[in-house]
């Protein structure tokens, strides 16, 4: 579906607009599924909502008459003792995007550089571009890796926050706990770091980083996580940092009141309540990614090993035809110039997948 919202024009506008707003591209969002098919676009969970989760909004709908607690402060501490950490160490937001502007927003001024690999997640462009900042993208390795030493190379004296992503959409990589360290050692310590792990309950590789691990000895590391993916709530935006409380407090500063609604707040707390549950729905995705990456490598592809709920084909010049084929066979997919990624959805979709990269693959070969 084609975003309603109209680009803004400089020449045209009635009021001067910011030129790098009027220019920005508005979000693409992965679009609906075909009668019968499968949208697998946006790396949600295919599952409905848990009854618990459903009632917990319900219970909040009777209270909307008044703000919600502002400081969130009931689910700051339920996911401080998820993550073992003090309550001061926690900032939510409505999704980790806007957390991550509201990091952004807390160390960086127009000029500014933020350094990230690319291709990575999409949002990031956008939350630099709004702050004022300058995207600084090292391109991933052929691996679709992140290239640390070149992301290294890349730090300047204008650079206020390193983006790091792990498991990397929409390459599905992860870097190791060793990596990680590495780095931040080489870099420079007042330059925030930002784990963005958006994904980090899908990751079953031993060696992948933790970057609550990390933050314990550097105070300029934070690690991003979001309750949209794993805890299926993308619909409801929360997202949290945890950091250093003196991090954490900017991050606080740099939000808005009452960003998180009280049904977001509640189905949030319902929702980690039922972690056990929800396990149960993550081994069954994992399940299902290892299987889907099992038949693609059955049919030749090259595929690394992803770690999220999402895989990478690396369709290349062959892209377009592919996604015609995946759309062919009713699955909507995320498509980029140099590939596809494929959200791990609904049991019923692995088979017309899989007869779809089957059918890419063997035009791959001539
Ligand atoms: C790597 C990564 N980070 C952050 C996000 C943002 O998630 P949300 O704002 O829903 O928490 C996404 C969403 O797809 C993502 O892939």
């Amino acid at each position: 579906m084609d975003d309603p919202r109209q680009q803004p024009s400089v020449e045209t506008a009635p009021v001067k607009i910011r030129p790098e707003i009027a220019s920005a591209a508005a979000y693409r969002q992965g679009r609906p599924a075909p009668a019968g098919g499968f949208k697998l676009s946006s790396n949600e969970v295919p599952f409905p909502p848990l009854p618990s989760v459903v009632a917990a909004i319900e219970g909040a709908a009777e209270s909307i008459n008044r703000y919600p607690d502002s400081s969130a402060a009931d689910l700051v501490r339920r996911l401080a003792a998820l993550n073992h950490v003090a309550d001061d160490q926690i900032a939510v937001g409505p999704g980790s995007i806007s957390v991550l502007r509201q990091l952004i927003t807390a160390v960086a001024v127009p000029g500014d550089e933020i350094v990230y690999a690319w291709r990575s997640f999409e949002g990031y462009p956008a939350v630099v571009t709004l702050n004022g900042a300058t995207s600084v993208q090292v391109p991933l390795t052929d691996d679709g890796r992140h290239d640390l030493d070149a992301m290294l190379d890349a730090i300047t004296e204008r650079t206020r926050a390193v983006l790091l992503c792990s498991p990397n959409n929409p390459t599905g990589t992860t870097l190791t706990h060793d990596d990680v360290e590495r780095f931040v050692a080489s870099a420079p310590r007042d330059v925030l770091i930002v784990v963005d792990e958006a994904y980090t309950e899908f990751v079953r590789a031993e060696d992948a980083v933790n970057g609550l691990a990390i933050i314990a000895d550097h105070r300029n590391v934070v690690t991003l996580r979001t309750l949209s993916k794993a805890y299926g709530l993308a619909g409801l935006r929360v997202g949290y940092v945890v950091g250093d409380p003196v991090v954490i407090a900017a991050v606080r500063a740099s939000g808005l009141p009452f960003e998180l609604t009280t049904a977001t707040i509640e189905a949030a707390k319902a929702a980690l309540d039922a972690r056990e549950e929800l396990d149960e729905r993550l081994d069954i995705l994992v399940s299902r990614r290892n299987q889907i990456e099992a038949g693609l490598i059955d049919q030749g592809w090259h595929v690394h090993e992803s770690q999220g709920n999402f895989v990478w084909l690396p369709t290349g010049d062959q892209t377009e035809r592919a996604a015609e084929i995946l759309e062919r066979h009713g699955i909507i997919a995320r498509v980029f110039p140099e590939g596809i990624r494929v959200t791990v959805g609904e049991r019923q979709s692995i088979e017309p997948l899989l007869s779809a990269t089957a059918e890419i693959v063997r035009g791959l070969e001539n």
